[in-house]
């Protein structure tokens, strides 16, 4: 690309590293909570609405959900200290 050549365009060295990071990162947390929309007080699941903030960066308004573990082994490995 023409704005590469002339050194005007550069991108992250790290960005695969970055990205590996973070995949890894959300797949340990899935593996051990279930993340489900809240209930309200019949047990019914409230569906959510997504909305983000507007700006550079695109954050999600705040919003409730359920973070549990997925079962007593994964309480387990939550519990268990990192070596
Ligand atoms: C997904 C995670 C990451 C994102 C989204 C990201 C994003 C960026 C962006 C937008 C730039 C500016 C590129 C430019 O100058 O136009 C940059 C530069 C840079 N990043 Fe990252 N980055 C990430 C992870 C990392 C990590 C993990 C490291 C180091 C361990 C790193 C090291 C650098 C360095 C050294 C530069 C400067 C490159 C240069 O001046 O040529 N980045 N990054």
């Amino acid at each position: 690309m023409l704005l590469d050549a002339i050194g005007l365009l550069r991108v992250c060295p790290e960005r695969h590293f970055g990205d590996q990071a973070f995949f890894l990162l959300i797949a340990s947390m899935l593996s051990v909570f279930r993340i489900s929309p809240p209930v309200d007080g019949q047990d019914h699941e409230i569906l959510l609405e997504p909305k983000r903030k507007t700006g550079l960066i695109a954050h999600p308004e705040p919003f409730t959900c359920v973070i549990e573990p997925r079962s007593e082994k994964a309480t387990g490995r939550i519990r268990q200290k990192p070596n």
